[in-house]
């Protein structure tokens, strides 16, 4: 096998990713909300996004390093949180976590998780950044928080654009559940794909490991290890619409840099800049909240303009090469993340695959 020949772009990943895995956990991936317009316009932004060329230069010198938040990285790329990462490839945290060390570039663990922190404390190098959905319970937050710290995670990235879940319509037409319900279809959509569950039977099922320990702690009536009642609990306690107090708890709690993610225009963005945030974080996750939401690379120069040009940036969503990295940094961007594609990667060639990502960008 030759990557460069055979899978030269992340498409080429993506294609063979969903060769790979069951139907649900390639829906799961793949799939943002409503018509996925917002997923398309943020693909698209980038796409017209033209630089004035030159010729004539003489000898060039090209250098990816970056520092950034104090940090030094070979390249301004990193891993975005993606939840439930273990669906998508068995245990695809602590893969990703250790390729992200191997690389010396952010490796971001959402607290959706298929693990917990502790799982790869062992692997995250310098490079952990931990991404914590607001939780309804400010007791549950410190403890997570606290156990963050302790596995090493250093950055704290808090994720503002899920006040309410949304609609996923991919998602609920292939039947996704956590933890998947065992249907027939379902069933027979990881034994077609027999790589993918023969990891699967190695690692155990994927489940929310760290938010499932807090939903059983404060579920009652129906049994607590009842699947229903535990994703019911898990939404309960992360889909909250936070305010700048909780901001401010949260900075307090972490002490250390905290990124906030989700932000779409230059007000907010200012505001953050302003209650303390050590960065903020452009993005419309994806295009999987909204569907009427702009694309990032569309409102990012008016964030730029709005907090100077000094303030630490990330972007992400719709980003799929090298160029647009480049793209979104010629638009104001200091650094640059990608959930999807390591996905894509890690599920076509495992963690090779996700190596090549990085390779490819
Ligand atoms: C995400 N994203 C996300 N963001 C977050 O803050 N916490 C999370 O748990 C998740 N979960 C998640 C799951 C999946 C399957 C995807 C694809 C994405 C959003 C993610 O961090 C990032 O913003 C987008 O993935 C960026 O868009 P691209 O690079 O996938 O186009």
């Amino acid at each position: 096998m030759e990557p460069d020949l055979d899978y030269p772009a992340i498409s080429d990943l993506a294609a063979r990713a969903r060769r790979r895995i069951p139907r649900f956990a390639w829906e799961f991936l793949d799939s943002a909300t409503g018509e996925e317009t917002t997923k398309r316009r943020s693909a698209d932004a980038l796409d017209g996004i033209i630089f004035r060329t030159g010729v004539l230069k003489g000898s060039m010198e090209t250098d990816l390093s970056t520092t950034f938040m104090d940090r030094d990285y070979p390249m301004p790329v990193g891993i975005a949180p993606v939840g439930m990462s273990g669906l998508m490839w068995p245990d695809a945290e602590r893969r990703l976590a250790r390729v992200g060390a191997e690389l010396r570039i952010p490796y971001a663990m959402s607290c959706v998780s298929s693990r917990t922190p502790e799982h790869v404390a062992d692997v995250l190098g310098e490079q952990g950044w931990f991404q914590l959905y607001p939780t309804r319970d400010t007791g549950i937050r410190r403890d997570i928080l606290d156990r963050a710290k302790a596995a090493g995670f250093h950055t704290l990235i808090l994720t503002v654009d899920v006040p309410v879940a949304s609609r996923r319509e991919r998602q609920r037409r292939a039947r996704l559940t956590n933890p998947p319900k065992l249907t027939p279809s379902i069933i027979w959509q990881a034994a077609t794909r027999p790589v993918w569950a023969l990891g699967i039977l190695r690692t155990g099922y994927p489940r929310l490991r760290l938010m499932d320990e807090y939903a059983r702690s404060l579920a009652s009536g129906p049994s607590p290890g009842e699947s229903r009642s535990s994703t019911d609990h898990i939404g309960y306690l992360l889909r909250t619409a936070p305010d700048f107090e909780y901001l401010a708890g949260t900075m307090a709690e972490w002490n250390g840099p905290v990124v906030v993610k989700g932000v779409l225009n230059g007000d907010e963005a200012a505001a953050a800049r302003d209650a303390g945030a050590a960065a903020v974080w452009v993005s419309n996750h994806g295009g999987r909240q909204f569907d009427a939401a702009p694309a990032s690379a569309d409102a990012l120069p008016e964030i730029r303009a709005a907090v100077g040009p000094d303030y630490p940036l990330i972007f992400d969503s719709g980003v799929r090469s090298g160029l647009d990295v480049l793209r979104a940094i010629a638009l104001g961007a200091d650094f640059v993340f990608l959930g999807r594609a390591w996905h894509y990667g890690l599920a076509a060639l495992g963690v090779a695959g996700a190596r090549h990502v990085a390779h490819i960008l």
